[in-house]
Order: structure tokens, then sequence, then C-alpha cells
């Protein structure tokens, strides 16, 4: 499964990139808020610092507007990916753009017949939002589980891009369900680095290692 940041923040994008935990960067209008930055100018610096797929969201609402966006943003590098609502107007966008050899993300996916209109359209990753879900009390889970069924049933090649991942068993489940891509805010990603018995396991051997009085260098 491959790795994306789910940030506008370089400092923590080039953490992950120098850590080799990252494929790739998802941004969206409210990470780009939180940021404080110009979205153009944060999407093209992390595009030049991570080699894999780039995420940025047009924010028309109609498709001839979209389209305008959305070649601003594919000029900017080959790895933009092109992140369009799932609306009618967004997947005629995602059609037009894939048709064109132009990656696209279609967004904010809640049910498996969403997926699978963006399959149809052509996108190159539906994003399933399964914290969003959690938060309203319907498992998100099972809503990667029937995206896997139905995309595997007709080899559609979208690949599930499972967002809004909260923590480490929302990351853990997406893998167990053979999702292609998980993206998460950098914590959660380092959070998967813990456990109780690493640190006692290691704390133990430095004490004994301590003990013995050597030096490897
Ligand atoms: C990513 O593409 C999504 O925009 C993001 O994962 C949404 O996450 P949130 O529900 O935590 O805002």
């Amino acid at each position: 499964m491959k790795f994306f940041a789910d940030t506008a923040e370089i400092k923590d994008i080039r953490e992950l990139a120098e850590a080799g935990l990252l494929d790739g960067v998802t941004t969206n209008p409210s990470l780009i808020k939180k940021s404080g930055r110009d979205f153009i100018e944060t999407v093209t610096e992390i595009a030049s610092v991570v080699s894999g797929p780039v995420s940025a969201e047009v924010v028309a609402i109609e498709h001839e507007a979209m389209m305008k966006e959305a070649d601003i943003l594919r000029k900017i590098a080959d790895n933009i990916v092109v992140k369009v609502p799932l609306t009618p107007a967004g997947l005629k966008t995602c059609k037009a753009l894939t048709s064109d050899g132009t990656m696209v993300n279609v967004t904010l996916c809640f049910s498996a017949n969403q997926a699978l209109l963006a399959a149809k359209a052509g996108a190159s990753f539906i994003s399933p939002f399964v914290g969003r879900l959690d938060d309203v009390g319907q498992p998100g889970m099972e809503l990667i589980a029937d995206i896997r069924l139905i995309y595997d049933n007709y080899d559609f090649a979208t690949e599930i891009l499972v967002a809004s991942v909260r923590n480490s068993i929302h990351v853990l489940d997406a893998a167990k369900l053979g999702a292609d891509v998980m993206t998460a805010p950098p914590a959660v990603i380092w959070s998967l680095f813990k456990h109780p018995l690493t640190d006692a396991g290691l704390a133990s051997f430095l004490k004994d290692w301590e003990a013995t009085g050597q030096k490897i260098a």
C-alpha cells in the first residue's frame, strides 16, 4: 500500500520523504488554509520535493471553470494530480482530463455507487473519506471493502486512495482490505512506529550494553 501525506506543510513532507515513507501528497483547500500559504506556490514546492503524485484541488463548481483551473494546476509539474469533487461536473472534468493524459483524484466519495461512477469516468484515484463516515456512525472501512470488491469484479484500474484517515487502525484496516493508497496526516504515519514493547526492549538492550563497558565506534 502506498503512503501519501495529507498535508500542505513542506517541513513535514520533507521529513517523511527523507525517511522513505512518502509515495505522494494530497492537499485540499482546508489544508492550504491551515498552512497560511499561497496555494500555487505551495503546490509547486511540494511537487518539486516529492516525485510521486501530488493532488491539488479545483475550487470551481462548473465544468468549464474546473477545466480552466485544472489547466493551470496540471502545468505546475508532471506529477500533479488534479483533484475534483464527486459531482456531475467533477466527473465530466475527470473524463476530459484523463482522456488527455492528466491524472485525476476524485474526492469526497461516501458511497460505493459514487466510486463506481468515478471509475467509469476514468479516475486515476478515488478518495473515500473513512474518518468522516465513522464520525456519522457509518463504518468507513465497510465502504473500502465494497469498493475493492466492485473494482476487482470489473478490473477497474482506478486506485482506491483511503482518505480522512485519523489513526493507526484505519491504516491497518486499509492495508488488510487491499487499498492501493492511504493518505494520512504526518502524525498518524509516524504513530505507526509506536509500540511499548519496542521502547521497553530498546531501553533494556541499551542498559545491558552500557554494563558491558564496550563501544562500537
Ligand atoms: C484527502 O484527500 C482528504 O481531503 C482528507 O483526507 C480529508 O481528511 P479530513 O476528513 O480529516 O479532513
